[in-house]
């Protein structure tokens, strides 16, 4: 592969260490990394040339928290909720029927398709999860097809118990032979810690048995009301515990003392019409908050990182550079992909040297046009492992 470079950045956010913001700045690529960074006026010859025109270049999105391999339509229980009822786990259930029913060809068209439009704006790193499967032979295949499709995969196999299964039988075939049916294809293990779902006791099961399986750990707690899933995540060590809207004093101490990163998921908060999960207050503790779009057909039928972005900012009271940074290298560092377990080479998530050159380039000068104009197409080119793969003529001046 040749180098690339893209030069007369107006606004470059690096995410990195060092944290920087320049003006007037380039980034070569070579093959799959970032070569080097630095003042236009300085910059190397490459065999390419990209004229950003002084539009902003940031990392690209990383997604760590997604559902895609699903079936089926779950409008009437979106009306509802717009009608005033609560969201319940058990629509879960629906989407589950409709994934058993999908041939193999058309769930894996139907992640593409969803992942494809997630690039389209800017997302370069994509999780997705199991759960829509529910048995051994579904969930395997659910891992199989997530695992083809994103760019890792997670188990949910402990999403939701089947309506007429004993929990307890539930439980322990998702840690026996559900389990040893989908590790080939995931990295990570998640649990749906909550009412309506699992018990505390449940989940830290399901976590305990996926941890001695080598398995990295993520918990969705917390999202219904107060409970467990915080302090059961940190307690365990899992990498990320997801939603975070009910958040006490004591959640808030156990996130703050270890290193459980709070991942928010400003689509769903909106979608179900939550109270929003306190991204602000959890940062002023010093938690480290990241921003995924929990893209599904329950709770959030949305990819869109920008969107999220925004949200965060308008509504969640972040500044674009907390915000840009949590939907960056905070869902790198939910998914141990940032670098600081190893020398940073191939690192997910910030713009530096050695890191995998995943960039997005924006059709706007800078990164605050993110939330001062949402919901504008202001994605113009996306590069993944030093590829373009999304390029867009201007259209939103
Ligand atoms: O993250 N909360 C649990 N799981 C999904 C929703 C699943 C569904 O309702 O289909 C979520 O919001």
């Amino acid at each position: 592969m040749s180098a690339t470079l893209i030069t007369r950045i107006g606004e470059l956010m690096t995410v990195d260490d060092e944290d920087r913001v320049l003006r007037d700045a380039a980034v070569v690529i070579d093959g799959d990394r970032i070569a080097w960074i630095g003042a236009a006026a300085e910059a190397p010859a490459a065999d390419d040339r990209v004229d950003a025109d002084g539009r902003a270049l940031l990392p690209g999105w990383v997604d760590s928290h997604t559902h895609l391999v699903f079936d089926g339509d779950r409008t009437a229980e979106f009306e509802a909720r717009m009608a005033g009822q609560s969201y319940v786990a058990g629509g879960i259930a629906v989407t589950r029927d409709a994934t058993r029913a999908a041939s193999d060809e058309r769930l894996s068209a139907l992640v593409a398709a969803r992942v494809r439009a997630a690039r389209a704006q800017g997302t370069t790193w994509i999780e997705t999860k199991t759960g829509y499967g529910l048995d051994v032979a579904s969930e395997a295949r659910s891992a199989r097809i997530a695992a083809a499709g994103a760019d890792e995969a997670t188990f949910l196999g402990a999403h939701l118990v089947p309506a007429g299964v004993d929990p307890d039988d539930y439980v322990r075939e998702v840690c026996g032979p559900m389990l040893d049916a989908v590790r080939p294809f995931v990295s990570w293990a998640d649990v749906f810690c909550e009412r309506g779902a699992f018990t505390a006791e449940q989940s830290r099961e399901v976590l305990t048995a996926a941890a001695a399986a080598g398995l990295g750990l993520r918990v969705h707690g917390n999202q219904l009301g107060h409970g467990d899933g915080i302090r059961l995540a940190v307690e365990l060590g899992a990498a990320s515990v997801d939603h975070c809207n009910f958040v006490s004093d004591a959640d808030l101490d156990a996130l703050a003392a270890g290193s459980t990163v709070a991942t928010v998921l400003p689509a769903c908060d909106l979608s179900t019409r939550a109270p929003l999960a306190p991204a602000r207050r959890l940062l002023d503790a010093g938690v480290e908050v990241a921003i995924a779009s929990n893209c599904n057909p329950g709770t959030s039928y949305t990819s869109s990182m920008p969107f999220c972005v925004a949200t965060a900012v308008l509504q969640m009271g972040l500044s674009v550079h907390e915000a840009v940074r949590a939907a960056t290298r905070a869902g790198a560092i939910a998914l141990g992909r940032d670098g600081s377990k190893g020398d940073g080479d191939g690192a997910i998530g910030s713009i530096a040297v050695g890191h995998r050159a995943d960039l997005h380039l924006l059709d706007a000068p800078s990164a605050t046009h993110l939330a001062y104009r949402p919901g504008m197409p202001l994605t113009a080119a996306v590069w993944r492992g030093g590829r373009l793969v999304v390029t867009t003529e201007s259209a939103s001046s």
